[in-house]
């Protein structure tokens, strides 16, 4: 079955081969679904027939986001945490603790419904493609149930296992589970891994042995680093062929270099600098140095409560130096870049059919109407879900 979707007033497709920039942005366009996929793309006036037709009334349309980081798999709630940081208290990662004991307890029908709760909220607010972390568990037995979990909701499943170190263990004895049976354990659903490579998480060592076992196991890598504080891992991890960096707020030179010369990408996770109060990561510098930066909600109950990727746009530009037309590149092509995916974040003929309509004449009322509900329609691999 083929839909034409045709009368869309601005459409951003990410393909530099169609317009002038980099968005490759048209005006006055169509652009024709078959089954899942983009079958065509062009201007309106010349759209070949299809079986049924969709009109867009002249509206913005724009790719999916990609929200190439989030950690939606968890019971329990924090909110009082925050609270304490607004009343002065300053971020301690010791709380995914917390997290843990709530969700351990947790039957699955229970975790499995606060996931989808939080992938619908996702897709109203525009997002048809996310990545999905555990981390919440810390023994094989629920780190496999968390696996389990967002594995029937997503193919981007990234184990992190070395969140920080399990309660009942020591530093060496959990990073030997993290690293064996438990790595064993969630590898039929999982096609990454990450680590929390911070002080009072892993170190340096730590982090790379995590790392290196997971690449033996096959997966992709990725990492949390220089959320808090400096970190000294950075250019060995890059040697190990990482996908992505996340947080990236303390960088020093010899990073940034280490970032651009194996292509990792930076992903960089403003919702968390805003709940956490810590200093937003300076995109600017990444980009002037040629580094590919993405965006992400890094959705979690501890630090980034937040499923909206239309937020971390607005902070994005406000308070990280990126211009509007980078912050929308990095949350939808950028996202796809850190998941090593051309499927998606992308409208041209052979993507998944991911489109999201505004209620605006510009994606740039995204940033300029920070707070308004401008998602209007969002189409997930050729199903319209609303
Ligand atoms: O990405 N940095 C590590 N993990 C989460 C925080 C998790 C939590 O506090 O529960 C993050 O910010
Ligand atoms: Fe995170």
């Amino acid at each position: 079955m083929s839909i034409v979707i045709n009368n869309i007033g601005l459409l951003v497709t990410n393909d530099p081969s169609i317009g002038t920039d980099e968005l490759g942005q048209i005006r006055n366009a169509a652009i024709v679904i078959c089954g899942d996929q983009i079958a065509w793309v062009g201007p309106s006036a010349e759209a070949p027939p299809a079986d049924h037709q969709s009109d867009m009334a002249g509206a913005c349309v724009i790719p999916g986001f990609v929200d190439s980081h989030s950690h939606p798999v968890f019971a329990g709630d924090r909110s009082d945490e925050f609270d304490a940081r607004m009343n002065g208290q300053k971020y301690q990662a010791g709380g995914i603790l917390r997290t843990v004991r709530r969700t351990r307890e947790a039957p699955m029908g229970f975790l499995a419904a606060v996931m989808t709760g939080i992938l619908d909220e996702m897709a109203r607010s525009g997002t048809t493609t996310v990545e999905a972390k555990t981390g919440y568990g810390l023994d094989v037995e629920t780190e496999v149930k968390l696996a389990r979990v967002a594995s029937s909701h997503t193919d981007e499943v990234t184990f992190l296992g070395a969140h920080v170190v399990a309660p009942e263990c020591q530093p060496d004895e959990y990073v030997r589970l993290v690293c064996g049976e438990m790595l064993h354990a969630v590898r039929p659903y999982v096609r990454w891994i990450d680590v929390f490579c911070e002080t009072g998480a892993f170190d340096p060592d730590q982090t790379l042995e995590i790392l290196r076992a997971g690449k033996e196991a096959g997966l992709g890598l990725r990492l949390h680093a220089a959320q808090l504080g400096r970190s000294e891992v950075i250019p060995q991890a890059c040697e190990l062929g990482l996908a992505s960096i996340d947080h990236c707020t303390f960088l020093s030179d010899e990073d940034i270099d280490a970032l651009k010369a194996t292509n990792t990408v930076a992903t960089l996770l403003p919702a968390a600098e805003f709940s956490t109060k810590q200093p937003y990561p300076d995109a600017r510098r990444l980009l002037d140095a040629g580094v590919t930066v993405a965006l992400a909600t890094d959705c979690n109950p501890g630090t980034a409560f937040t499923s909206s990727m239309p937020f971390c746009l607005a902070i994005a530009v406000r308070e990280m130096g990126m211009t509007p037309e980078q912050a929308l590149w990095s949350a939808t092509a950028g996202g796809a870049t850190a998941l090593h995916r051309d499927d998606v974040g992308v409208v041209k003929p052979g993507a998944r059919a991911d489109l999201v309509s505004l209620a605006a004449p510009s994606w740039l009322h995204l940033m300029y109407r920070p707070g308004v509900p401008l998602i209007d329609r969002v189409c997930k691999a050729g199903r319209f879900l609303q």
